[in-house]
């Protein structure tokens, strides 16, 4: 079987080279730039005839990443390719799972059927699943789910000393318990009530609870940064020292990052599903099992 050749998007190179390089793929190159207008232009320039090709996009800006990725993945199979998957280490898409009010739109079912459409397979890391439990009640191609509370939690027992697993809001419990139970350490899940985009009520500690330790938070997606301000000040007045703020999607929505610091975060640390400054965690081997295991059952 020839190897895999995998077409980043752009942002997605250094990503797409670690993985390649840890399943024996190869990078190829393509021609992406907007015409004037902000159309899309799209030029594969490695051949993709009789290949495996995988793109890989993580979706930070699905509006604008989307619809290049279709057009990549379209030219690939009429090029010759025998297989498209997508290797997307952030899934967009994936919070408006229901219609909270009368009228909303169901982004994710609707985001997936275009994924679903346009490549044969995806891969993905610890995507948002809430109220959908699989990625598959969405997808209807064969999808995978990786979790990397591993690698958190062993980063977490490597670079904090006590520390004790925060999780924000009950969503955060099925990740928090992987996550403490790699680090070797106590969790404590809080509740939380969103009032806005950008606005949320938080429970906290027990003043007297787990007061040796250092509190670690930890969510799968840093958006707009304010479930982890509200928590980072609950426990500031509580007088405990400074929170580690760990992030599996470094999202950052504009000014987030620096919310955090300015909030009083000890650290603030992502994995690298997102290329961001703050990671710290890297992933791609995880992602590269995973990719071999898609491989051996396709
Ligand atoms: C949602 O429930 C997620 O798990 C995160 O808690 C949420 O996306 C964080 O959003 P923000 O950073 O905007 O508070």
């Amino acid at each position: 079987m020839s190897r895999a050749l995998f077409f980043p998007l752009p942002g997605n190179e250094v990503f797409a080279e670690r993985l390649a390089a840890a399943v024996g793929g190869e990078c190829g190159l393509l021609s992406l730039r907007d015409f004037p207008d902000g159309e899309s232009y799209v030029r594969v320039d490695s051949d993709p005839f009789g290949r495996d090709v995988q793109i890989v996009a993580t979706l930070r800006h699905p509006n604008d990443e989307t619809l290049p990725l279709l057009f990549l993945a379209d030219a690939v199979r009429e090029l010759g390719a025998t297989r498209v998957g997508l290797v997307a280490p952030y899934l967009a898409y994936m919070r408006q799972d229901t219609r909270f009010r009368d009228g909303e739109a169901i982004t994710s079912r609707s985001y997936a059927r275009i994924i679903s459409r346009t490549v044969d397979s995806l891969l993905t890391v610890d995507p948002h699943l809430h109220r959908v439990k699989r990625l598959h009640e969405l997808y209807s191609i064969p999808a995978t789910a990786i979790h990397v509370a591993t690698e958190v939690g062993l980063w977490i027992a490597a670079n904090v000393r006590a520390p004790l697993i925060i999780g924000p809001d009950q969503e955060s419990r099925q990740w928090v318990e992987g996550i403490a139970a790699a680090a070797n350490a106590p969790c404590v899940v809080l509740t939380k009530t969103r009032r806005g985009d950008a606005n949320v009520i938080e429970s906290t500690l027990g003043s007297a609870e787990h007061r040796s330790c250092t509190p670690v938070l930890v969510d799968d997606i840093i958006a707009t940064g304010q479930t982890m301000v509200t928590a980072i000040r609950h426990l500031r007045e509580q007088g405990r020292p400074a929170a580690e703020c760990v992030g599996v999607h470094a999202v950052f929505a504009d000014g987030a990052y620096a919310a955090l610091k300015a909030a009083g975060a000890a650290r603030v640390v992502t994995t690298n599903t997102i290329a961001h400054p703050s990671n710290c965690i890297d992933i791609t081997p995880a992602v590269a099992r995973a990719f071999q295991t898609q491989l051996a059952r396709a």
